[in-house]
């Protein structure tokens, strides 16, 4: 992330913040686990500007809409407002100084489908406010935290730091490689060569504010598991523990212990330039997603099923399930579906 902030306020600025995909490591964060995303080409771009008064105008160019606010209390309002009231809002809780702005926003990234908008819209607006104060040097994983806090607080997604720290922390042609126990961040290199990656849309939406009962009862369950195991988390969790547990626990201990291998197991086949092994290990994945964490539905799986019979060498879905895409990769000699997406890692999210 290239985002130091000079000392003095800026009169305006743009910052960007992309999509992200995670290669594997699903449903992991949350338990303190690992996991290997990569930032994708489309984001969010925020363009932002001083204006005199206590006062923030925001305009979502996408949607057609504005709204505008006092800085000092801002309302909780849902849709996309409540993210700019959020942001603001944790901010100034953090001592930063807002000034008056009009905030444009504007993005490619489609809303709902499991590539991150919304960690993107967040991360952009706080990257893009924070150069607008007086703020001196930008802590990604503070910032992350931050729109994290934003998310669960003021849109009602209770999600990881998957999101936020693999769109804060990304580079080109690399995945990140992190811990979310020690919150260590290893850049892995991505290096695809002649091989693709392709995104298929399930064609079902994915929202976690508004349709996100599954995700949280995961979350519950894992949590409950833990707390049997007499564990703070699921990252000392065994197989051999999970045979103890009743189901569904069981099945999802199985799922987040056998995940983090598949984690470690990727880094170490992409640093051997072993993609068939990673084509593989994302195939493992998507099973144990749908089998033991149940976390696909029909119209995922027929996405992963158009993907193999494509040729891909490994599809799984990404990104918290119930909808969304899937990702498949593809050998050099195989065509990637005509109405899959390719993506390639890229840089995180920046001040332009
Ligand atoms: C969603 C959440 C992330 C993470 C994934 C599942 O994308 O926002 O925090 O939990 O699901 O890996």
């Amino acid at each position: 992330m290239s985002t130091s902030s000079g000392a003095s306020a800026t009169e305006s600025v743009v910052a960007f913040a992309p999509g992200r995909v995670n290669l594997i490591g699903e449903h992991t964060d949350y338990n303190q686990g690992l996991a290997l995303p990569f930032a994708i080409a489309p984001g969010v771009t925020v363009t932002a500007a001083v204006l005199p008064g206590d006062e923030i105008e925001a305009e979502a160019h996408d949607l057609g809409e504005r709204d505008h606010f006092a800085i000092t209390n801002p309302p909780h309002v849902n849709g996309w407002k409540g993210f700019v009231h959020g942001v603001v809002a944790e901010l100034r809780a953090e001592g930063h100084t807002i000034p008056g702005a009009r905030l444009h926003i504007a993005g490619e990234l489609p809303r709902n489908s499991g590539l991150s908008s919304s960690a993107a819209l967040t991360v952009a607006l706080a990257l893009a406010l924070l150069k607008l104060s007086d703020s001196g040097e930008v802590n990604p994983v503070g910032v992350a935290q931050l729109a994290s806090r934003v998310e669960r607080d003021w849109v009602g997604a209770d999600t990881g730091l998957l999101d936020q720290l693999a769109i804060l922390c990304a580079a080109p042609g690399r995945a990140v490689f992190i811990d979310f126990r020690s919150l260590e961040i290893e850049p892995v290199p991505l290096a695809l060569g002649e091989w693709r990656l392709a995104l298929l849309d399930s064609g079902r939406p994915h929202d976690l504010a508004a349709d996100g009962a599954g995700y949280q009862q995961r979350r519950r369950e894992c949590e409950q598991a833990a707390q049997l195991l007499g564990l703070s988390s699921l990252r000392d969790a065994t197989l051999a523990s999970a045979q103890t547990l009743p189901p569904p626990l069981d099945l999802r201990v199985r799922h987040v212990v056998a995940e983090n291998r598949r984690v470690e197991a990727t880094v170490a086949a992409l640093r051997r330039g072993d993609f068939a092994e990673v084509g593989h290990l994302l195939d493992l994945s998507h099973a144990s997603l749908r089998d033991h964490y149940e976390v696909s539905t029909p119209e995922v799986e027929r996405m992963v099923a158009r993907a193999k019979a494509a040729g891909a060498t490994g599809a799984r879905l990404v990104g918290g399930g119930f909808g969304g895409h899937v990702l498949g990769l593809f050998a050099p000699d195989v065509g990637v579906p005509t109405d899959s997406f390719e993506v390639r890692p890229r840089a995180g999210a920046r001040l332009l």
